[in-house]
Parts: structure tokens; sequence; C-alpha cells
């Protein structure tokens, strides 16, 4: 009998076979490979930039139409700093861009848009698009994208640091009240459930300082396509490698 119920929640969804039943509910995704895709064509990088931005819109729509709640994507890490100033100029001018264009739609979709990490070292400019795209979507309850800008895992564990250490200072917490539970309502992602399944694009095999507290028991998935070829297809082809994975979280 079970089996046959678990059966019929198994949909062909663009030649994928997929549980609806057992949509991961937080995707993440380290975005890569927009250079490399840029210097097979012999392009400049910008337009690798370009192309990977708009490979954006085809995984927020095929993730909302599936129902997955949480898509996190690394748009700009703490370490990409280090880039020429030219490069992080393109990335910013591209991201406002972005918002600019493809907000009203998303808001119409129901998506919500949340960033983590320090968007307070970004350009005045940069700051205030992110700021009304947050606002006009706040009461959004369809997918939530979570933009990471200027964000790394160990910036947003030693910012939680000292958060919970202004709480010992001015609000009376003490140790005792330290566990995972405290910590992770100090991180970024204080919001959002961890997440189950990370890809990451462009055949590099780390994580880049993304999402290390909340990674931990995320299952990974890669794949040697650069980030402006990835699409829906894609996605969905990690969720039903996903879906035939055991998860144990420590148990048996
Ligand atoms: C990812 O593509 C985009 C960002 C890090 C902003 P890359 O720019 O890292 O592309 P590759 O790794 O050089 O190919
Ligand atoms: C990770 O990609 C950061 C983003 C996708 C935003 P990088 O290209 O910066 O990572 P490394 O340098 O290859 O580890
Ligand atoms: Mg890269």
């Amino acid at each position: 009998m079970r089996a046959i119920k678990d059966m019929s929640s198994i949909k062909k969804i663009e030649g994928f076979d997929i549980d609806i039943e057992k949509i991961p509910k937080h995707i993440a995704i380290i975005m890569d490979g927009n250079g490399r895709w840029a210097q097979k064509r012999k392009l400049p990088r910008a337009l690798g930039h370009r192309a990977g931005v708009d490979a954006i819109r085809d995984v927020i729509e095929t993730s909302s139409n599936i129902g997955i709640s949480y898509l996190s994507i690394y748009a700009f890490s703490t370490e990409n700093w280090k880039r020429p100033q030219e490069e992080i100029s393109t990335l910013m001018k591209l991201l406002i861009e972005y918002l600019r264009k493809e907000v009203k739609e998303l808001h119409k979709n129901n998506v919500r848009i949340n960033t983590i990490g320090n968007i307070k070292k970004f350009p005045e400019d940069v700051q205030n698009e992110i700021n009304k795209a947050k606002e006009l979507t706040e009461h959004n309850n369809g997918l939530c994208v979570n933009i990471a800008l200027n964000y790394g895992g160990r910036d947003e564990i030693t910012r939680t640091v000292k958060k919970i250490c202004n709480e010992f200072l001015n609000d009376g917490l003490v140790i005792d009240d330290i566990d995972e539970k405290l910590i992770n309502a100090y991180l970024d992602s204080s919001n959002i459930p961890d997440p189950d399944l990370l890809i990451r694009t462009s055949g590099e095999y780390r994580l880049s300082n993304f999402l290390l507290w909340q990674c931990a028991y995320s299952e990974l998935w890669f794949t040697e396509v650069h980030w402006p070829d990835f699409t829906g297809k894609h996605l969905l082809q990690a969720i039903e490698d996903f879906q035939k994975r055991q998860r144990r979280f420590g148990g048996i």
C-alpha cells in the first residue's frame, strides 16, 4: 500500500523523475565559472558575468514552479574584493542592473528577496537598490531568493561572535545560554533552515567560504557545467540525484 502511495508522488518533470513530496526545502548554489565560460568563447570576463546573471532567471523560475522554499545564491564573496577593481565595478553594475530589471517580475511572482553578508561595504547606490528590492518583496510568501553579497562563512561567524559578546555586555546573557540554537539565531541566515542541497558549478570541489555553519549536513552536488550554461534542467537533475540519497545525520 505504502509503495503505491510513494510511487504516485513521483512526477516526470522535463524528463526527470521528481518526487514532489520530497522537494528540498532549501537549495544553495555556488554560481562559479563565468570567467571560464567567457574565456572559452574568447570574450571578456564581463560578458561571462552578464551571461551568468541571465542564467539566474531560469533557475529561479524552476525553483518557484516546483515549490522550493529557499534558494541561496552566492553572488559575491568576502574574498572577491581581491579581484581587479574593474571587474568588481562590473559586478556592482550588473547587480544594480539585475535588481532594476528583474525585481518587479519577481515581486509579481510572489518571490521574496533576502540577502546575507555585510552589504555595508558596497557603494551606496548598490545598497539602496538592494534595500528597495527587499522592502518591496518583504511580505511575499513564495520562493525566498537569498542572495549572498559580500558574504563569507568566516566573516558571518565572526560578526555573530561579536553580536553575542555585545549581548553579554549589555543584555545579561550568560555563558550557559550559549548553544547551537542561540548561535544560529545570530547568524545572517537566522530565519532560514539549513540547505538540504548545495550545488557548485564549473568543476571546482570546494566551499570557498560559503555557508560553513549551515552546510554541516547538506548534500553536495557538483557539475562541470559553467554557471552561464546552467539551467532549470540541471537543477532538476541535481534534485533527482539528491532524492536518491539517504540522509542519516549521524544516525543509522
Ligand atoms: C563566478 O564566476 C562569479 C563570481 C565569483 C562573482 P567566476 O568569475 O569565479 O568565474 P571563473 O571561476 O573565473 O571561471
Ligand atoms: C566563489 O567562487 C564565490 C562566488 C561564486 C561568488 P570563486 O570563484 O570566488 O571561488 P574560488 O576562488 O575559485 O575558490
Ligand atoms: Mg570562480
